[in-house]
């Protein structure tokens, strides 16, 4: 074997070794990011059920199934914009309302959280990082009070 393609076999092995060991930190990244995501999402779980099917409590909802959820299978900022600053109680349908709970979650965590609502129960597969939170949580700095699901839907 002729000495360039020698060296050019060898670059292309260690180019083909770096990715594989690229794709597998990502996908551990991504599987504490699920473990932590489904601890933290506890605090969901008071409103939303530990099913996420919703809560029923004497004929009324607490909060709905995540499967009714267009938010969860929308853009991502709209997931951290609803749960940063919580949603204006607009109707009686719910008993319950969802506060802002920006000063309840780090970056890490509701990124975590994010992830794993979004993977176990909208359908995605994404991994949702704590600079896209750091991102979202500066752009949605001047939003005062809950938000009106109007604003955010069509
Ligand atoms: C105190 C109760 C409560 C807690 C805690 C709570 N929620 Fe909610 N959530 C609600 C209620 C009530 C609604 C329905 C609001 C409405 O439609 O007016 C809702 C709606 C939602 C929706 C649906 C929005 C839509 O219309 O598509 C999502 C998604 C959601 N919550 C996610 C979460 C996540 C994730 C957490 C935890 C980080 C959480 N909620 C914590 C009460 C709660």
């Amino acid at each position: 074997m002729n000495h360039f393609l020698l060296s050019t076999l060898t670059v292309g092995l260690l180019l083909l070794l770096f990715a594989v060991g690229d794709s597998y930190a990502s996908e551990r990244e991504k599987t504490s990011a699920m473990r932590l995501g489904r601890m933290k999402a506890m605090s969901c779980a008071g409103c939303h059920g530990m099913d996420g099917k919703g809560i029923e409590r004497n004929g009324k909802w607490v909060a709905p199934a995540y499967s009714e959820s267009a938010i969860l299978r929308d853009d991502p900022e709209k997931l951290a914009l609803i749960i940063l600053k919580g949603i204006r109680k607009e109707s009686e349908h719910y008993s319950g309302a969802m506060g802002g709970m920006e000063t309840v979650y780090d970056d890490r965590s509701l990124a975590a959280v994010m992830t794993w609502v979004r993977n176990q129960y909208g359908g995605q597969d994404d991994h949702i990082t704590a600079d896209q939170v750091a991102e979202w949580r500066k752009k949605f700095s001047d939003h005062q009070g809950p938000v009106a699901l109007g604003e955010i839907t069509e």
